[in-house]
């Protein structure tokens, strides 16, 4: 029978041959620059012409643990505490000053002051009053045990079996330091039959290697004569730079899914916004600083908004009066309709929420309507790492009757655990249309932090009044950023990378 095989596992026969004793297979693959598992299948190939065989053997290893290495890279400590001797250039120092100049663990400062000892570098001495090391030579070689500690530079491992006995009680003492880890490891020998001593490379017929077979090579069984190239399956594919979906879309759809999963629908309300549903029908004065221009984005074009109809628009100028039916006292000054009308780029998506309300009451809504809403909203913002003068507001309402705070802290709790956040707390806050209000923070476990998220509360009665929602019926509310969360969710430090799309991030993606 002709012996056929590749190139490659010629190459090795050949090694096999011009080294002609038992070779240990995990060395010989570094040796050769190769995979052990590319070897073993060319030994494999060997075997089925009897060419060569293998057998195994229990080897044991020894290597450094991760204090061991440690070592090895900084030194052992009693040679770190002598190099800051060396370095300062002093020949005595008190134990106290010497301690606070490393960076070792009381443990192991004492050792490596006992090994200065041991090393007769240092002796010890209390006799001036104060405990004192003093440097008893001025030669600092090696000692065994660095020597030793040395071999592991280029050797992960050392085999067991193959130490002298002066490494070994070297290795004694290593051990004894608890900076050794032991394994035991099956090996393997690869050695030559007595064939494969015999046969002459000349005779080996080389089979090519092809990376297409075709039909007529099947038919005719010639694809025998040839090696198949492998597909190397570990090898990353071709990169594909095909389009995917933003991660902040990414973001939105989760937040949306776990609106959705709570029962909550989803609302949406124009961008350009009059100020009536800004900010008036929301309980905000007229002279209310949040509406100054520095602020607001406040339109041109269209410049006057639709306002609904007169009694709607009545009762919230009656509210900001006197309080209208809801029992405030209002603010007590002219409200003008001429400042409601002004259109604005929506500030806040409470503006849309607010819109949910005003049709509450003619749609007959059963209780409890639950919605929200991801959208833009714009606020005139100077725009710097952590602020956009676009941004996203997150934002959800639930109308129904009876419900109180803890209503509220519950929804709050079951949303921001989805979010994936375990520990929320509240903390009373200030919105100028909420009562209670409460700011809400989430426990970030990657930097064991408070984050501060968002806003929340009741709707106060000159909120829910003028549009016929009225005790026992409430509003409870809450909104926040969207940015800030996709921040935190996908490492980015500066919130303008979310919308500038650096494509090297975006690439690293998924899709
Ligand atoms: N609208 C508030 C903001 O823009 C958030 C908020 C929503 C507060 C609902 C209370 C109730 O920050």
């Amino acid at each position: 029978m002709t012996v056929m095989l590749k190139k490659q596992v010629i190459d090795i026969l050949r090694v096999l041959k011009e080294k002609n004793r038992e070779l240990i297979a995990s060395k010989l693959a570094k040796e050769l620059k190769i995979d052990y598992i590319v070897l073993m299948s060319a030994i494999n190939d060997l075997i089925q012409y009897s060419l060569a065989n293998f057998k195994e053997e229990e080897i044991f290893q020894v290597s450094l643990n991760k204090e061991g290495l440690d070592y090895l890279k900084n030194g052992l400590p009693e040679r770190q505490l002598l190099n800051i001797l060396l370095r300062e250039k002093v020949k005595e120092i008190e134990l106290s000053e010497l301690e606070k100049k490393i960076t070792l663990d009381k443990q192991l400062f004492f050792v490596g002051i006992s090994n200065l000892k041991k090393n007769r570098w240092c002796a010890q001495s209390k006799a001036s009053g104060t405990n004192k090391i003093f440097l008893i030579t001025e030669k600092f070689p090696d000692t065994d045990l660095e020597l030793f500690l040395k071999k592991f530079e280029n050797n992960n491992s050392l085999d067991y079996n193959s130490l002298s006995k002066k490494d070994l009680i070297q290795l004694d003492i290593l051990n004894r330091r608890k900076l050794i880890e032991k394994v035991q490891k099956t090996q393997r020998i690869i050695f030559l039959t007595k064939k494969g001593k015999d046969i002459k490379i000349s005779s080996i017929k080389e089979l090519k290697q092809i990376s297409k077979i075709t039909a007529e090579m099947i038919n005719s069984g010639t694809w025998k004569n040839y090696d198949l190239k492998p597909f190397d399956v570990s090898k990353p594919g071709p990169l594909l730079k095909a389009g995917k979906i933003h991660p902040l879309i990414n973001l939105i759809n989760e937040i949306r899914e776990i609106f959705l999963s709570m029962g909550f629908t989803e609302i949406r309300g124009p961008i350009v916004e009059s100020a009536f549903f800004n900010f008036d029908a929301l309980f905000q004065p007229q002279d209310h600083p949040a509406r100054e221009m520095q602020d607001t984005f406040y339109l041109n074009n269209p410049k006057v908004a639709k306002l609904p109809d007169k009694d709607k628009v009545k009762a919230v100028k009656d509210t900001h009066e006197n309080g209208g039916e809801s029992k405030s006292r209002g603010w007590g000054y002219q409200w003008d309709e001429d400042i409601a009308r002004q259109t604005v780029l929506r500030t806040h998506t409470t503006a849309t929420t607010i819109r949910r309300l005003a049709e509450f009451y003619e749609n007959n809504d059963k209780t409890p309507v639950k919605v929200f809403c991801i959208d833009r909203v714009f606020r005139n913002e100077k725009v710097d790492k952590s602020h956009l003068a676009e941004f996203t507001q997150v934002e959800g309402i639930v109308i129904d009757e009876n419900v109180n705070l803890c209503d509220l802290i519950g929804l709050l709790a079951e949303f921001y655990k989805k979010m994936g956040f375990k520990k929320i707390i509240t903390r009373p806050g200030f919105f100028p249309y909420t009562e209670p209000s409460m700011e809400v923070a989430v426990f970030y476990d990657k930097l064991s932090e408070w984050l501060e998220m968002g806003g929340s509360g009741i709707f106060r009665p000159e909120v829910t009044y003028p549009w016929g929602i009225k005790e026992p019926t409430r509003v409870l509310a809450w909104g926040q950023g969207l940015e800030r969360i996709a921040m935190l969710y996908y490492g980015r430090n500066d919130i303008r990378d979310l919308y500038i799309n650096p494509i090297k991030w975006l690439r690293n993606q998924s899709y």
